[in-house]
């Protein structure tokens, strides 16, 4: 309605607390006010993964600072926001009954408009916040919960094109650095130790190779990993460089087979003048990812978008910009009975 909306988010999914503040402007664009995270990393790393009654609790003792934190940065009183935003969902639940909580009560005390928000929409609409990307639009989520080829047709309209039938990406990463005692999280491991690697030393599966679908599948992988170390023990060194980097490379592998189908298919079916491919999730930041996905879409014509990493892992800037999108679009916003999803595809 020709005004700048102004959004808080809440993002309490995983092991992120997050709160942010973003605008979005009459004719689309938009801008991150402020963007507070803190990572639970540290609190998790001893149990190799993500305690989902702990990430709960951290999110009790420090969600309300983050949310004072990113208002007071941005110089707003909760008062002058136009609107607030909650991850609803998917994630751990007792993290999502935090976040979405605290989004109610605020709402309720500044009588403002709730947003339950998809977390997963959070990602898919975050090139538009950065980038200004218009729909359609093809995007590759790759994170520790979730491995998705997703056509994104508008706010609210996406098909799922394909999915992991096992293991997340992410999952994969942490699984395989976890097995050779690289640590957690495993992914930025893996990659510094595959950087002296010889990724030709194993031929690890590339799974569902040559499959005429869209979906992924990593369990496979893992095992051949397993073995591979299971034969070699003690592992030196160099042996589980070599490991990490063939590990690597069968995904990179996969990753663009698949692609390469994607596209195709977004070709046949998408009407786009300017066909892009957007990535998010953690997973994006490994170099060597980022490196083949810089080449095949250059070699395919498709504009390659991708956020910073902190903008591609869990943040409540891109919650927020959701709901900013959703409020400008006139939906609706949530009825204070609204539950949070673990599950919510
Ligand atoms: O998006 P994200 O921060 O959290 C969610 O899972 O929602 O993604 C975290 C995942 C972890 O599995 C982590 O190991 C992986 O992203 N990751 C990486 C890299 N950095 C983070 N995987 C491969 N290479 C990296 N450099
Ligand atoms: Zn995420």
């Amino acid at each position: 309605d020709g005004r700048t909306l102004r959004v808080l988010g809440i993002e309490t999914s995983c092991d992120e607390t997050a709160a942010a503040l973003v605008e979005r402007a009459p004719d689309g664009s938009g801008a991150i006010v402020s963007n507070v995270v803190m990572s639970q990393i540290e609190e998790h790393a001893a149990f190799g993964g993500v305690v989902p009654e702990l990430a709960a609790r951290a999110h009790v003792a420090v969600l309300d600072t983050l949310v004072a934190e990113a208002l007071s940065q941005g110089n707003v009183a909760l008062g002058d926001v136009d609107a607030i935003a909650a991850t609803a969902g998917p994630g751990l639940i007792g993290g999502l009954i935090v976040g979405l909580m605290t989004g109610k009560a605020l709402a309720r005390a500044a009588d403002k408009p709730l947003y339950a928000i998809n977390h997963l929409e959070g990602h898919a609409l975050t090139a538009r916040l950065t980038d200004g990307v218009a729909f359609p639009y093809l995007m590759l989520l790759v994170s520790g919960g979730h491995t998705q080829l997703v056509l994104a047709k508008g706010v609210g309209k996406y098909r799922r094109w394909g999915t992991t039938i096992d293991d997340a990406l992410g999952e994969a990463f942490d699984k395989t650095a976890k097995l050779l005692g690289l640590g957690y999280p495993g992914g930025p491991a893996v990659e510094a130790a595959a950087r002296t690697g010889d990724p030709r030393r194993f031929a690890f599966p590339r799974p569902l190779r040559g499959n005429p679908g869209l979906d992924f599948s990593f369990s496979g992988l893992k095992t051949a990993v397993r073995q591979a170390a299971e034969a070699l023990v003690p592992l030196a060194d160099q042996d589980v460089a070599d490991i990490v980097a063939s590990f690597q490379a069968a995904i990179v592998d996969t990753l663009k087979e698949r692609l390469s189908r994607a596209a195709a298919r977004f070709r046949d079916e998408c009407e786009a003048a300017d066909p892009t491919l957007v990535v998010a999730g953690g997973v994006a930041a490994n170099g060597a990812i980022r490196a083949m996905l810089t080449d095949f879409c250059a070699g395919e014509g498709f504009r390659f978008v991708a956020p910073q990493p902190a903008l591609c892992t869990d943040n409540a800037a891109m919650i927020a910009w959701a709901g900013a999108e959703r409020a400008a679009l006139g939906l609706p916003p949530a009825e204070m009975t609204v539950a949070a999803r673990s599950r919510w595809p």
